[in-house]
């Protein structure tokens, strides 16, 4: 075994805590790297803010996580990816990945021919998803539903409550009735939910979304690049939130299902991150 031979750090980001669900299949399928993940809580949800806004908070994110010397960056969040990764490509040198519903995929497995396709009103309103639809739907319907308040109920730390059930109900219960055999979890915080997504959808339902695809791809980038760690030794992981660090780490624990240390983002924007350096 050799000693880790690459120390700078892989940076992940999102809106807040769904990303985790990302960072987990990066960790299982690279174990040795060290990441440095961004919850931007204090200005989530993302999915309801102004593109421009979306972009500025992906901007400043990007730059703290270069100045902690992210040598890749995977943007785990559909919507940030959607509004920015044009434009952070164009700005940023670093190797980016990033997420996109699995509607390609999804209408590849669907025997109906009809896909249900679960995310946030900025990403289902974007053009990256009408290319998606238009390139791979052909044959076949996709319903795009957008799901407005889930992200809240997992920032909340809440997948088991009445409410986070009864909103998932609202989501995917007309998409059934449409003939929907299989769903994309267009949302990297919803993949916490895929118990509660399964027991409403019923056994014979499709549950597809893209974290280990966007693992392999991160991989294959830092082989293509030689630059993959190489290490016996597990890699470490450093977390950082606009929200209330306190909440936040409570969240991160439990869905991380180990104690963890969450740092306060320096560029946190936003009123809680003013709120909250002003305490
Ligand atoms: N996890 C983000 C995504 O994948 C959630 C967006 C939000 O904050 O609304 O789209």
């Amino acid at each position: 075994m050799t000693a880790t031979t690459s120390q700078a750090p892989i940076g992940i980001f999102d809106s807040g805590v769904g990303g985790l669900s990302v960072l987990a299949a990066l960790r299982e399928a690279m174990p040795a790297e060290d990441f440095v993940y961004v919850a931007d809580s204090g200005n989530a949800p993302y999915g309801d803010q102004e593109p421009e806004f979306i972009e500025a908070r992906a901007f400043a994110v990007f730059e703290f996580l270069l100045k902690m010397g992210a040598r890749a960056v995977v943007i785990a969040c559909n919507t940030a990816t959607a509004v920015a990764v044009h434009r952070l490509r164009a700005a940023f040198a670093v190797p980016i990945v990033a997420m996109e519903p699995a509607i390609k995929p999804a209408v590849a497995m669907s025997r109906s021919r009809v896909v249900g396709v679960l995310a946030t009103s900025r990403t289902l309103e974007s053009p990256a998803v009408a290319q998606l639809c238009r390139v791979y739907g052909a044959g076949a319907r996709i319903l795009l539903q957008p799901c407005p308040g889930l992200v809240e109920r997992i920032e909340a730390g809440d997948l088991e409550g009445e409410s986070t059930r009864s909103l998932l109900r609202r989501y995917i219960t007309p998409l059934l009735a449409e003939g929907a055999d299989t769903l994309v979890l267009g949302c990297t915080h919803y993949p916490f939910l895929t118990p509660q997504i399964r027991a409403i959808a019923g056994p014979e339902v499709q549950v597809i979304e893209p974290s280990a695809a966007v693992a392999r791809q991160l991989k294959r980038l830092m082989a293509e690049n030689s630059d993959a760690a190489e290490s016996g030794a597990r890699g470490r992981v450093q977390f950082f939130t606009s929200g209330r660090t306190d909440a936040v780490q409570a969240v991160i624990t439990a869905l991380w299902r180990q104690p963890v240390d969450v740092q306060r983002l320096p560029c946190s924007g936003g009123e809680s991150g003013a709120a909250e350096s002003k305490a």
